[in-house]
């Protein structure tokens, strides 16, 4: 299967990759997580992005592109991948159509703006491993340890509430329209994110085995 996960920032979406990659047997490919790695590991291309993430605004396309198009000619995609994060702009979704990419659908997870912010304050991430936590959705097996890699849990930077605003404003401006361009392709998938992540988890999987 290939896959796009589509939602606001703090929707759900690297959560629920985690749980369809084990299910799919297929990998996950976030451009987030590619480019804190880069941020953190202070390559080029991480120097290049970090005034954009702390900020809450896009990498430019080419930049997150040129990601998207080394990652995919990885071995491990060729049974299919789930893009969290990507594509983010319009042209991003017409780079990916060029690349010859056919997917399968484009799944968004519907969240109000209100709730978002609600959760984003709650979210921890392993600073090693970059895995995804709640203060109260999802705890951690020991307070502040990374359950997979023991490594240490800390807030995200750009999960500041000046910052969550901004990346909500980017989503609707920039990310949002992409519904109607997989609408239109008849790819789009929407389901209602829910209070907990094993109901939202549950639809999830239920919409993706009708495909
Ligand atoms: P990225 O890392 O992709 O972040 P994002 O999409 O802005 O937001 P999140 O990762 O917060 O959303 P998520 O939907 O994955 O939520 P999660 O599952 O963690 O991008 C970061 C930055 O990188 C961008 O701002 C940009 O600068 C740059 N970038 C990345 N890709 C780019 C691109 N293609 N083009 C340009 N720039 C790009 O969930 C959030 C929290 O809620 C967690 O704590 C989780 O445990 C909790 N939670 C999840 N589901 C539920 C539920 N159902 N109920 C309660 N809590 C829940
Ligand atoms: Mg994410």
């Amino acid at each position: 299967m290939k896959l796009i996960l589509l939602g606001a920032p703090g929707a759900g979406k690297g959560t629920q990759a985690e749980i369809i990659s084990e299910t799919y047997k297929i990998p996950t490919i976030s451009t987030g997580n590619i480019i804190r790695a880069a941020l953190k590991a202070e390559t080029d291309m991480g120097l290049k992005a970090k005034a954009y993430i702390e900020k809450g605004e896009l990498v430019p396309d080419e930049v997150v592109i040129g990601i998207i198009k080394d990652r995919l000619a990885e071995d491990d995609c060729k049974n299919g991948f789930i893009l969290d994060g990507f594509p983010r702009t319009i042209p991003q979704a017409e780079a990916l159509d060029t690349m010859g990419i056919v997917i399968d659908a484009a799944l968004s997870i519907e969240v109000e703006d209100s709730e978002i912010v609600k959760r984003m304050s709650g979210r921890r991430v392993c600073e090693k491993c970059g895995a995804s936590y709640h203060t109260l959705y999802k705890k951690p097996i020991k307070d502040g340890i990374c359950n997979s890699c023991g490594g240490k849990l800390v807030i995200r930077k750009d999960d500041e509430p000046e910052t969550v605003l901004n990346r909500l404003n980017v989503y609707h401006s920039q990310t949002e329209p992409l519904k109607d361009y997989y609408k239109a392709q008849s790819k789009l998938l929407l389901v209602e994110g829910q209070e907990d992540v094993k109901d939202t988890t549950a639809l999830v999987l239920k919409t993706l085995s009708e495909i």
